[in-house]
C-alpha cells in the first residue's frame, strides 16, 4: 500500500490482526452449518471478538480518540477525532459461509471523513484511502469506471431490511429501477464492499436506503478519493442524515438520479 500516514499505518495493523481471528473463524463456519445449533450465536461471538480487538488496538496507539462501533456503540473522548468501527460488514455472508466480507474502519475528523479502510480478509483485499491522497486497492491505485451510459452499467443494491419503516419504498424502488432500466443489478451483501467495488470500477453506481454510518463511513473517502461521487438519492449531500445513500462513477450520477425519482 502506498498510503504511509501515521494513521494509515495504525489501522492497518488492527485490522490485519483482528482478521486472523475473523479468518479462523470463518473456517469454523463450514462445521457448524451442520450442527443442531447453527452458528447464529458464534457468529455473534465473532463480531464481538473481532470489535474487541479492533478497539484494543486503535485505543493502544490513540488513547484519546473517540469510537463509534457498531456492537458497543459509543466511546466518548477527543470530540474532534472519531474511530467509525463496522467489525464484520456482510454478517448474513459470513453467517451462510459466503466469503464475502470485510471490516471496515472510517477516521472521522471534525466530523469529516478523513481516512477509510474497508478490508476483506478472505480475498486479501484492503481498499484504503486517505484525504488527498488517493485510494489504493493493496498498492495499485484504483480509479471509478468511466462508463457513461447506464445502459452499458452495473450497478449495486442492497436490503431492503425487515424491520426497516420505510421498507415498502425500497421495494418499490427497486422495482421502479428494474423496470426503468433492463441492467444487471446484484445484491452481493456488504454495503462496504458494494462501495469499495464503484471506488474499483468493478461496478459503476451502488444506492441504498437505510443504512448506517458504520456501514458507509470507511466507504465514503474510498469512493471520493478515487474521483467517484456520494450524495444522497437527489444529487444532494445530506445522505447520512436521510440515510438514502447513491454512490457513483463521475458520470452516470445525474441518470441514477432520474431513474431513481
Ligand atoms: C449489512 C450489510 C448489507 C446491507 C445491510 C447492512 P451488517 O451490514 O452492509 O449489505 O444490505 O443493510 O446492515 O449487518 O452485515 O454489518
Ligand atoms: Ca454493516
Ligand atoms: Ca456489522
Amino acid at each position: 500500500m502506498r498510503l504511509s500516514s501515521a494513521n494509515i499505518n495504525v489501522m492497518v495493523k488492527a485490522c490485519r490482526k483482528a482478521a486472523k481471528v475473523l479468518i479462523r473463524d470463518f473456517g469454523e463456519i463450514e462445521n457448524l452449518q451442520v450442527s443442531l445449533k447453527g452458528p447464529g450465536d458464534f457468529v455473534t461471538a465473532s463480531d464481538k471478538k473481532v470489535e474487541k480487538i479492533l478497539i484494543e488496538e486503535l485505543q493502544k496507539a490513540r488513547p484519546n480518540y473517540s469510537i463509534l462501533s457498531e456492537e458497543i456503540g459509543q466511546i466518548n473522548n477527543d470530540k474532534s477525532l472519531r474511530w467509525i468501527i463496522d467489525p464484520i460488514d456482510g454478517t448474513a455472508n459470513f453467517l451462510h459461509g459466503i466469503p464475502h466480507f470485510a471490516i471496515s474502519l472510517g477516521l472521522e475528523h471534525n466530523e469529516e471523513i478523513i481516512c477509510g479502510i474497508i478490508y476483506d480478509p478472505i480475498k486479501d483485499e484492503m481498499f484504503a484511502a486517505e484525504k488527498g491522497n488517493g485510494s489504493y486497492l493493496n498498492n495499485q491505485r484504483i480509479r471509478v469506471s468511466s462508463r457513461s451510459k447506464l445502459k452499458d452499467c452495473i450497478v449495486f443494491t442492497g436490503g431492503p431490511k425487515r424491520e426497516s419503516k420505510d421498507r415498502d419504498l425500497a421495494l418499490k424502488e427497486y422495482n421502479n429501477f428494474s423496470s426503468k432500466v433492463l441492467i444487471p443489478i446484484r445484491k452481493l451483501g456488504s454495503a462496504a464492499l458494494d462501495m469499495a467495488y464503484v471506488a474499483a470500477g468493478r461496478c459503476d453506481g451502488f444506492w441504498q436506503r437505510n443504512l448506517n454510518y458504520w456501514d458507509i463511513a470507511a466507504g465514503i473517502i474510498i469512493v471520493k478519493e478515487s474521483g467517484g461521487f456520494v450524495t444522497d438519492f437527489k444529487g444532494e449531500n445530506g445522505y447520512i442524515q436521510n440515510k438514502t445513500i447513491l454512490v457513483t462513477n463521475a458520470k452516470i450520477n445525474n441518470e441514477m438520479i432520474e431513474v431513481l425519482k
